[in-house]
């Protein structure tokens, strides 16, 4: 007797109860109604669940942990749509094989970041890069263009060999190096929206020690002052993040006080033997004492991230995060800074607590839809790219201060997108629009000609990849 598959009880259970389910991301700024959750048992299940699915064309959106800003992980709302509509977690795809023989590690889409993370330690590995958070779910970060700091270190997708995705009608394509490379660079960074990824292939590395080292610098409301000497510390530090500088909002004077310092730490490689103790205080995330001269020894992964229990808040939160070429970096990181205080007017609301810019660096790419790709760099430029955060943080949660802060948020864009080719982090408020997509992706036609094969009927889009993306074909996806 076949055992019928969790997924399809789900749907036979919809259709006798009428069941929904109700979608948020991490922080409930974004939400959808869906018909019901499915999380099938294995990929087999999954190809079975999408072959019956296509014939109805109902509407299908992969998710990960919801860790992003904005509407990129959003389901079609039932409200909008006749057909059915489904979120997909491929959570139970727990399959994992490591080859030390080559270097590789094998898994299925339901690995966490933080539980592959421990994995590979367990097993003396490591990753080559790593975000500074592990809450992710690996296929849900990779997908989206997830990085940590360094100017030769690549993005969390760089790693990736090969992958195997089944597109709308269920059928799987393996995907690697060896048989068909060039689309390995559409599917690293997929953006949910070229198949449901049911495994990877990634590269590891034998794991190792770094120093870590922390310094306080003296802020100055001089920033192109204060930016130039960041910009020169990147030179001297390969590996380098720099936390500030932090304001405080001032609820008398409703302004944004600046602090008076803010800290960097850079990581190098060490043979240091002694007892490891980077994990005494998580500022990986900014998190814990974290302003004060100090040095800690720790394996990589521990030193550069931080497991869930150091993540220090859960707060509302808007965020810009945009990659510009470093060339740029100490006039757009000045004028952003600038324009920042020239709005800080129409900032006046309650419970804005502190905003923090952050920079970071990352080396260049050629994944057709990273924020990092080379394609219209340049070739005077060096190909490392600078990364400015901006998170603007409450202290408490209030939707009418963060849809405003978030209003701001997506004029950066318009404000500096030009002048200094910033590309927005995907799955955190990018929005500019698809003329500008195009533009900053030169592989956007590629990528949509393989959208078109995995996704003929256009269940998988919605609002965000139509008209982020431009895909004209989907523009009416709804009906
Ligand atoms: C508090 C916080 C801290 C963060 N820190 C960092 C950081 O240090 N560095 C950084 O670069 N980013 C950071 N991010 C951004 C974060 O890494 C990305 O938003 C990431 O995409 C979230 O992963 P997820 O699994 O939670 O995402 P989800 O939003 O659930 O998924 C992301 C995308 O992946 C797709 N997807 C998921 N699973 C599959 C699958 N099996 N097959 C195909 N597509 C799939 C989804 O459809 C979606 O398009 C942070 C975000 C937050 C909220
Ligand atoms: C997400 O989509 C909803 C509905 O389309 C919209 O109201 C909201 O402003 C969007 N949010 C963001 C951050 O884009
Ligand atoms: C790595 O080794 C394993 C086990 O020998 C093998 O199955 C796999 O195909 C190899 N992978 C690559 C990318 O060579
Ligand atoms: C910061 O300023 C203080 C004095 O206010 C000074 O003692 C210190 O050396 C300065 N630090 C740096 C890194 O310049
Ligand atoms: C970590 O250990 C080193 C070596 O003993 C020591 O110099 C350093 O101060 C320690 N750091 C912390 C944060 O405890
Ligand atoms: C940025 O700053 C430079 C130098 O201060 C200035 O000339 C330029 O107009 C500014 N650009 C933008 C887009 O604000
Ligand atoms: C959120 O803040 C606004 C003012 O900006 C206020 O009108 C509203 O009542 C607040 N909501 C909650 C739930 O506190
Ligand atoms: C598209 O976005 C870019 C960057 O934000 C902006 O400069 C441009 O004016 C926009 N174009 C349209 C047609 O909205």
């Amino acid at each position: 007797m076949v055992r019928p598959s969790l997924a399809i009880l789900l749907v036979l259970a919809h259709a006798v109860f009428g069941t929904a389910y109700r979608w948020f991301n991490w922080q409930y700024e974004v939400t959808c109604e869906s018909d019901a959750y499915i999380a099938p048992d294995d990929e087999e299940a999954v190809a079975k669940f999408l072959h019956e699915q296509f014939v109805e064309g109902s509407h299908i959106k992969v998710v990960g942990n919801g860790h992003g800003f904005g509407n990129l992980t959003q389901c079609v709302d039932q409200t909008l749509t006749k057909k059915q509509s489904y979120i997909v977690s491929l959570t139970n795809l727990k399959e994992l094989h490591i080859h030390k023989n080559n270097m590789t590690v094998t898994f299925g889409a339901g690995w966490d970041v933080n539980d592959l993370a421990e994995e590979l330690k367990a097993n003396d590995l490591s990753f080559n890069s790593l975000g500074v958070e592990r809450v992710q779910n690996f296929v849900g970060a990779a997908s989206t263009g997830t990085h940590g700091s360094g100017s030769s270190m690549g993005n969390i997708a760089s790693q990736i060999i090969g992958l195997r995705v089944l597109d709308s009608q269920g059928n799987l394509r393996v995907i690697n190096e060896k048989n068909n490379a060039e689309e390995l660079k559409a599917f690293r960074i997929s953006l949910g929206a070229l198949g449901l990824i049911t495994e990877m292939t990634i590269k590891v590395i034998p794991t190792y020690r770094v120093k870590k080292t922390t310094k306080v610098l003296n802020a100055t409301s001089d920033y192109s002052k204060m930016y130039s000497q960041i910009a020169e510390l990147y030179k001297e530090h390969d590996r380098m993040t720099v936390w500030g500088p932090h304001f405080d909002w001032n609820a008398e004077t409703q302004d944004w006080d600046l602090e008076a310092t803010y800290f960097l730490s850079y990581w190098e490689p060490t043979d240091y033997a002694g007892a490891s103790n980077c994990t005494l205080n998580y500022c990986a995330n900014g998190c814990g004492d974290c302003k004060k001269e100090y040095i800690c020894y720790d394996e990589v992964i521990d030193s550069v991230s931080c497991p869930p229990q150091g993540v220090c808040n859960r707060e509302f939160y808007a965020e810009i995060e945009h990659f510009l070429p470093i060339e740029y970096y100490a006039e757009a990181a000045t004028n952003y800074t600038l324009f920042q205080q020239s709005q800080t007017p129409r900032m006046k609301a309650p419970y804005n607590q502190q905003m923090v810019i952050q920079h970071r660096t990352l080396k260049g790419d050629d994944t057709y839809m990273s924020p990092v790709n080379t394609y219209n760099l340049d070739p005077k430029l060096s190909g490392v790219f600078a990364i400015i955060e901006i998170d603007w943080i409450q202290e408490y949660d209030n939707f009418t201060t963060l849809w405003q802060n978030q209003e701001l948020a997506f004029e950066f864009l318009p404000q500096f997108g030009e002048t200094y080719n910033v590309r927005p982090h995907w799955n955190k408020m990018s929005p500019a629009n698809a003329t500008y997509t195009q533009e900053k992706f030169p592989k956007l036609p590629e990528f949509l000609a393989i959208q078109q094969r995995q996704d003929p009927k256009c269940q998988f889009v919605n609002e965000f990849l139509v008209s982020q993306l431009g895909i004209a074909r989907c523009a009416r996806y709804l009906s």
